[in-house]
């Protein structure tokens, strides 16, 4: 403070602007906001990276719930990506969808480990509270409110085109873009990857189930966009074979 009571001219050390009031925190250096001090010590770039960060770790917890699940999370996400970015450059809405798919399965986390992490098919009653994942999410998710259209997305990502999927049984346009573009990237993670009781399918295998559920199980726009993106996606499916075959004989 200077002689006339007023601060000397200082300026924020991060976004260089003039202090025209008490800095927000002088630790050697100035600065002017929360914000800025943030910025500089990398406790976060932006809000929006914060919240890719609270999302990746919410993922992280359902991969060690069960690892498998985490694991398809991250992928289904990513390849989700090349089919919604033919319907829309808006960055608010690829951010949301690319939230939503990455969190789609986070209601597993309130299913037991019982009924999760069973090795033989499920009886009725644990379908039942399996079937109570989506909406486990939703709940969960729909609490930030930056993250309310991935909520929908978690919401919805069990429903079908047909309106023969749960929890509610909607169909078409009342199913958000993001869950529609989901559905087939999930049967195309699904169908190539090992399950303890089957091999892998190839990526033409899949192409077929896809092709064959249509404008019965998936969005005939979905799947039309999932053509046109054929050699990028069969590229990521061949890389996801290929790094598991690594890990499996690294074992
Ligand atoms: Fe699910």
């Amino acid at each position: 403070m200077n002689k006339t009571g007023r601060h000397s001219e200082a300026y924020c050390q991060h976004c260089g602007k003039l202090l025209e009031r008490q800095p927000y925190i002088s630790v050697g250096a100035t600065y002017c906001s929360e914000h800025c001090f943030l910025k500089t010590i990398d406790v976060c770039a932006s809000q929006e990276d914060m919240f890719n960060l609270l999302a990746e770790t919410l993922v992280n917890a359902l991969d060690l719930r069960e690892h498998e699940t985490g694991l398809h999370s991250k992928r289904v996400a990513c390849h989700t990506m090349v089919l919604a970015h033919r319907f829309t450059s808006d960055p608010n809405v690829l951010q949301q969808i690319y939230w939503g798919t990455l969190l789609h399965d986070i209601g597993k986390i309130g299913i037991s480990d019982t009924i999760l992490l069973k090795a033989g098919s499920l009886t009725e009653s644990e379908w039942i509270e399996m079937r109570t994942h989506p909406e486990k999410g939703y709940h969960l998710i729909s609490q930030i409110p930056a993250m309310t259209d991935a909520a929908n997305i978690i919401l919805c990502h069990e429903e079908r085109y047909d309106g023969s999927g749960y929890p509610k049984g909607l169909s078409g346009d009342r199913i958000p873009l993001g869950a529609r573009l989901f559905m087939v990237i999930d049967a195309l993670d699904s169908i190539t990857s090992n399950r303890p009781y089957r091999k892998g399918h190839s990526f033409e295998f899949a192409k077929a189930e896809i092709l064959r559920m249509k404008g019965s199980q998936f969005d005939p726009e979905a799947v039309d966009a999932f053509s046109a993106e054929e050699e990028v996606l069969r590229k990521m499916i061949i890389a996801k074979c290929h790094n598991h075959a690594s890990l499996v004989s690294s074992k």
